[in-house]
Parts: C-alpha cells; sequence; structure tokens
C-alpha cells in the first residue's frame, strides 16, 4: 500500500494524486473526483442480472481495483470477499512474453495499491486475499451465495477448469454471475456452433468465444444458465490509453473490434448460472 490515507487529503491533494496515477476501474471517491479508469462500468452495473443479495455472502474474482465488490456490497451483502493476484508475473503468460509488458501490466496494477486507496477513501471494510481462482477451496474461504467472475476468463489458459474452482466455492442454492470477453465477429456468424479465437502471443490474452463458447464453458464446468445470455458493453474510461481505431485497420477484424470497443466498449457477454448438482 502507498501509505497514503485519502482520507487525510483535501480535495485538491485527492484530486492531484488520483490523477496521478493509473486505475483500472472509474470510482467517485467524492463528489466531483474519480478516478480516471480504464474503463467505466457505472452504466453497466444496474442492467445485469443480479440476483437478490441482501444479507448474502458474495466473492469477486480478479477483483483489480474492486469495482464489483463495491457493487454487491452497495446491493446489500452481508460479505463481501475479494481475491486477485497482485503481482502480474503471476498471472498465466504465454512462453516467451516480453519483459516490458509484464511491466507496463506491473505498473497499471500497482500491487494492488487502487483496491486499498479506493477501500479507505469510502470507508469499505472488504477483505481482499492474494489467491488464484485456480486455488479457490471451500475449506480455506467457505462457500457463497454469489461468486461474481468479470473479465477474467479471457486472460486465463484454462477457464473451463477455473469455473469448476468457481463452482467448488459456490452454495448449492447460490450462483455465480460471469461476465467476460466475447468475440462479437465470431458471434454474429456463429450464432449457435460453440467456438473461440486464441491469441497466446506475449500477452496475458487466451480464448476469446463466442456467446455460444461462453456458455458452453459454463454448462462443461457444472453450471446451469438461468436465463438467456445477455450482450453488454464494457465502455472505456478516461484512463484508457489503449489502442484507438484507425479508418485502415477497418479491414482486420482487430481493427474492427477497436472501433466497437471505442464507440460502445469491450463486448462481453453476461450469464447468470446456477451449480448443477453433481
Ligand atoms: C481484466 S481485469 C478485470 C477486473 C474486474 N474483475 C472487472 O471485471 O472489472 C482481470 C483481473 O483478473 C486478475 N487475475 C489474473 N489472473 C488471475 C487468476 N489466476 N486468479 C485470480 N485473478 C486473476 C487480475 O489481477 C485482474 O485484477
Amino acid at each position: 500500500m502507498s501509505g497514503i490515507d485519502p482520507r487525510a487529503l483535501d480535495d485538491e491533494a485527492l484530486r492531484s494524486y488520483v490523477a496521478g496515477c493509473e486505475w483500472y476501474h472509474t470510482v467517485e471517491l467524492r463528489p466531483g473526483i474519480e478516478t480516471p479508469g480504464w474503463f467505466d462500468l457505472r452504466t453497466v452495473a444496474p442492467r445485469l442480472p443480479w440476483p437478490e443479495l441482501a444479507g448474502r455472502r458474495c466473492l469477486d474474482v480478479g477483483t483489480f481495483d474492486g469495482f464489483w465488490a463495491r457493487e454487491m456490497l452497495q446491493r446489500g451483502a452481508a460479505e463481501v470477499l475479494a481475491v486477485d493476484i497482485l503481482d502480474p508475473r503471476r498471472w498465466d503468460w504465454p512462453t516467451g512474453s516480453e519483459t516490458g509488458i509484464v511491466d507496463a501490466l506491473a505498473a497499471r496494477k500497482r500491487k494492488g495499491d487502487g483496491f486499498e486507496f479506493v477501500n479507505r477513501a469510502l470507508d469499505h471494510s472488504i477483505e481482499r486475499r492474494e489467491l488464484s481462482v485456480y486455488d479457490l477451496d471451500p475449506a480455506d474461504i467457505g462457500s457463497f451465495d454469489l461468486v461474481y467472475v468479470g473479465s477474467l476468463l479471457l486472460h486465463l489458459r484454462d477457464p473451463i477448469r477455473a469455473l469448476e474452482r468457481v463452482k467448488a466455492v459456490c452454495n448449492p442454492g447460490g450462483a455465480m454471475l460471469l461476465v467476460d470477453a466475447i468475440d462479437l465477429e465470431l458471434t454474429v456468424r456463429h450464432p449457435r456452433r460453440p467456438i473461440a479465437s486464441l491469441d497466446g502471443i506475449g500477452r496475458p490474452w487466451w480464448w476469446k468465444p463466442n456467446v455460444a463458447g461462453l456458455v458452453r464453458m459454463v454448462t462443461a464446468a457444472g453450471f446451469e444458465p438461468t436465463a438467456a445470455p445477455m450482450r453488454v458493453y464494457m465502455p472505456l474510461g478516461p484512463g484508457y490509453t489503449g489502442p484507438r481505431p484507425r479508418p485502415s485497420l477497418l479491414r482486420t477484424a482487430a481493427g474492427r473490434e477497436a472501433l466497437v470497443q471505442a464507440r460502445r466498449g469491450d463486448p462481453h457477454a453476461a450469464i447468470l448460472a446456477r451449480p448443477r448438482p453433481a
């Protein structure tokens, strides 16, 4: 943790500190003072198919700055545990990835400082543990009424094994809300056939399924969707510094994806699913 207590800063100092750091999520810390996130998910949150959370025990997997953990708290959860891997070197990297890219992600991650800073600024006491999704174990962390898994599977070499671990910590009457990246072109071209594109070059980006593929990952891991999947776009925030679309790129799938991302947000699908009895 940076050691800076946001509550000790006046508005001007807080604004200046926040502007000097990289953030993943846009969060309002005080009226008019927001973290400039890579993504601003505030318009997405109310549209997701949340189950009733009042009094429930919830888990946020891969929390980053903790936007979704806080959303569950605001929805009345009695307890929210957040887990994450704070050192990006421990994420799933393809062999041969350049250290410059690893270092850039480490700079954005800031050893998880963003989560702690927002937690203090908002006077929240969400517990965060450093734990991989692959190591979720009910003997260690107990079980949960809702497990939120957001924009994580794309970054995993083995997304179905990860979902099996999520099921292991889901109460029999509980649920998982999965909101993950989809390949839009594959979704349009193959509305029924489960199919995924594979990145796996130089960065922790792996499988990007179409919507049918994401549903198949969920069912293969032992979950049953409670309703049809919902397409959502994750809007970029003011801190986004990634590629911007150029007209010359529009002939390629990557260029068209960048255009959709800039206009509407990163294409995702949301699936609320219940664990199938063994
Ligand atoms: C793209 S961010 C998504 C942040 C947030 N979940 C959201 O939906 O906005 C991916 C997050 O997954 C975390 N992560 C990467 N590999 C992980 C793993 N094996 N287990 C748990 N978290 C992981 C990263 O540290 C990062 O916080």
